[in-house]
């Protein structure tokens, strides 16, 4: 959970994937919340806590228009990597893969 003061305001996931990959997953609920650097916060805290675990090949996935999301990523050492696509998934055929540097 991402908190702030007693504020449940989102959450931050990591979960094992393929070949020693971990992906990981954050949404902020609340608008009023975005833009403010709780997200970018909760990723470095989620990678410190992760590094302390010996895990270092993080990714994730994002909608390629979601410039505010991009931007905290690459704020947190996440490079753009390659264009995934869902060709039947019509809501997002297409996703940005983003891995930690
Ligand atoms: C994506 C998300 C987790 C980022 O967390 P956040 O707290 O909003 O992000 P931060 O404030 O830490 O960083 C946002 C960065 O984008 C910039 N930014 C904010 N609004 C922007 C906009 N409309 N366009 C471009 N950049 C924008 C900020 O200035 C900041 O960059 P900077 O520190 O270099 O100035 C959060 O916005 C969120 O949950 N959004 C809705 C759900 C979502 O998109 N989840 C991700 C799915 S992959």
């Amino acid at each position: 959970m991402i908190i702030l003061g007693k504020k449940v305001i989102g959450h931050i996931s990591l979960n094992k994937r393929q070949g020693n990959w971990y992906e990981t997953q954050i949404v902020i609920g609340e608008k009023e919340y975005w833009g403010k650097g709780c997200g970018s916060k909760a990723i470095m805290l989620l990678i410190e806590k992760a590094k302390r675990l010996e895990i270092s090949k993080i990714y994730l996935e994002v909608r390629p228009t979601n410039v505010r999301a991009i931007r905290a990523y690459e704020n947190c050492g996440f490079q753009k990597t390659k264009t995934v696509l869902y060709p039947k998934n019509k809501y997002l055929p297409e996703t940005l893969r983003m891995e930690l540097d």
